[in-house]
């Protein structure tokens, strides 16, 4: 009987890891081959640790903060937890609206996911960000600068604005994230928008 039980456990458990790894792969082929955008990857713990850390000690008057691709919002609500603020999330994949919304009932973090692509988001929106969080990629990061009449401080995990001098930048020191090839150390560009 035992036997009988743990069999069926193990197969539900492998069709799930089967079905969350399609899921995945399926998402990572529409972000990358059918939207051209930048797929999932989530924020290491570091990250978080250091983005929290960091907008408590430098702005602990900051109130909305929008993460824009917010990806399964770990991030997002991480640091809605650990600092107090409201964060909204903005993500167009299907998979990860659905996670991210999925954890979210299991969490008390004043956090949202907004179904929508960022730059359309940024572009109509009336709110005004004290901080934007971004972990995309180097030809998309730098986009973000256009809205600097909606964002006050631009965090931008390790990928960097070639044409603006950061306020500060915190080195990790430890681990990357490889993209297109090229190791991307794990670091925090912060930016000013006045
Ligand atoms: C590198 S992941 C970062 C995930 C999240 N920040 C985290 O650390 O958990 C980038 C995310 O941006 C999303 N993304 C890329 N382009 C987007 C766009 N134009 N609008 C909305 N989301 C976008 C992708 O779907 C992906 O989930």
């Amino acid at each position: 009987m035992f036997l009988y039980h743990a069999v069926w456990i193990a197969t539900i458990f492998i069709a799930f890891v089967i079905l969350f790894t399609y899921l995945y792969a399926m998402e990572y082929v529409w972000c990358v081959y059918i939207k051209d955008q930048v797929p999932f990857v989530g924020a290491s713990r570091l990250h978080k640790r250091a983005v929290s850390k960091y907008i408590n000690d430098n702005y602990p008057d900051a109130k909305n903060i929008v993460e824009c691709g917010s990806g399964h919002g770990s991030l997002a609500r991480y640091v809605a937890r650990k600092t107090n603020t409201n964060v909204i999330g903005l993500e167009n994949g299907p998979f990860c609206i659905f996670l991210s919304r999925f954890f979210s009932l299991f969490s008390r973090a004043n956090f949202k996911t907004i179904n929508t692509d960022m730059f359309k988001y940024l572009d109509n929106t009336q709110n005004m960000f004290d901080i934007a969080i971004a972990y995309l990629g180097p030809t998309v990061t730098p986009l973000l600068q256009k809205y600097d009449k909606k964002i006050k401080v631009l965090i931008s995990l390790n990928f960097e604005v070639p044409n603006l001098k950061p306020v500060q930048v915190v080195d990790l020191k430890k681990g990357f994230v490889l993209y297109q090839n090229k190791k991307y150390p794990h670091k925090l560009f912060i930016y000013e928008f006045k």
